[in-house]
């Protein structure tokens, strides 16, 4: 196993929706674990593959260290409810958290790493962790759902912190 590069904002390639897996072989299997040592590693608890510049709809997740689930071309097939998630963060936003707004309930369908179809519900932090990672997939960061004037001050704030790194 090996730890992935993770690709940061303003990277364009987070920003672009990722193809569908269509051969769950070996080489996805070893992507899907390089993906939980890198997630384990940042740490976090969920981790897109578009992260960490795969283009496949991949996702792993592990919201309370009971070890790592995969999940292939998910989708949210339902969702309802409004919560506030607080504090949300991502390994490819560094340096800032904000709260939110979420589905409370969400019905998530996708493949296990052995292409066995799922379809389950999910409510408080798994749901959130979904459809945070779900987002990615489809080319969505958490900043492009709060207010404009935060992501504003943020986009600033981290043009400043690139600059002064190079
Ligand atoms: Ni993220």
């Amino acid at each position: 196993m090996s730890i992935l590069n993770i690709l940061t904002y303003p990277d364009p390639f987070l920003k672009e929706p990722v193809k569908p897996v269509e051969n769950i072989d070996d080489d996805l299997l070893r992507i899907i674990d390089d993906m939980a040592e890198t997630m384990y590693q940042a740490p976090g608890v969920g981790l897109a593959a578009i992260q960490a510049g795969i283009d496949k709809s991949v996702i792993v997740y592990d919201p309370e260290e009971q070890g790592f689930r995969a999940l292939i071309n998910p989708e949210i097939i339902e969702a309802e409810g409004r919560t506030i998630s607080e504090n949300e963060g991502c390994l490819s936003v560094p340096d800032f958290r904000s709260d939110v707004q979420r589905f409370e309930r969400i019905v998530v369908k996708g493949l296990d790493r052995d292409g066995k179809n799922l379809k389950f519900e999910a409510t408080g932090v798994l749901s959130v962790i979904l459809q945070h990672e779900i987002d990615h997939l489809n080319g969505i960061l958490f900043i492009d759902r709060i207010s404009a004037l935060k992501r504003q001050m943020y986009k600033r704030k981290r043009k400043k912190e690139l600059k002064n790194d190079s």
